[in-house]
């Protein structure tokens, strides 16, 4: 189910994607960059877009939706404009990774079931070896990574973050 969010009004205007299916030249075969350029625009993909491409692209949903869910960089459910990856490789989980991420659990309300804060603003992952274990436990916003972050660290980064969405 969609949260409510202002991607509720983005879903509903389809000009952003009839931007995307142009630049594309609405070619079949240029399906994956198309669903790049959406989920880069969406942060997920969400299905009425998926269903929309399918029909201008004169392609079954069911192709679409294949693709989108055989490649795991494609999201289906909605993503938070923050996306905090807590790497949880050898270095960093004996370093505390798994600390951090009740840390930012408790922080942002978040559970194992649930990764993405209500308000779009982030998502928790994690992942494993970020190749910096020198920096262990490290901690990748978005692009930014930090490293030896510790609970107080990690908890004084959401505000900053959250203080920035202010
Ligand atoms: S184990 Fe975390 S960066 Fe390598």
């Amino acid at each position: 189910m969609l949260k409510t969010t202002a991607n509720t009004e983005k879903l509903h205007n389809f000009s952003k994607v009839c931007e995307i299916l142009d630049k594309f030249d609405r070619q079949p075969s240029k399906i994956i960059p198309i669903l790049q350029a959406v989920q880069e625009e969406y942060r997920y993909l969400p299905e009425e877009i998926m269903t929309f491409v399918a029909t201008s692209l004169g392609t079954s949903p069911a192709r679409v939706f294949g693709i989108a869910t055989f490649y795991s960089h494609f999201s289906l459910e909605p993503k938070g404009k923050y996306i905090i990856k807590v790497c949880d490789g050898t270095a960093c989980h004996v370093k505390g990774s798994s600390g951090l991420v009740e840390t930012i659990q408790r922080e942002l309300n978040l559970s194992e079931k649930n990764h993405t804060t209500d308000d779009l603003l982030f998502t928790l992952e994690t992942v494993s070896c970020l190749g910096a274990c020198g920096l262990a436990p490290a901690v990748v916003i978005n692009d930014k990574v930090y490293g030896q972050v510790s609970k107080q660290r990690m908890k004084e980064l959401i505000t900053e973050y959250k203080t920035m969405e202010a």
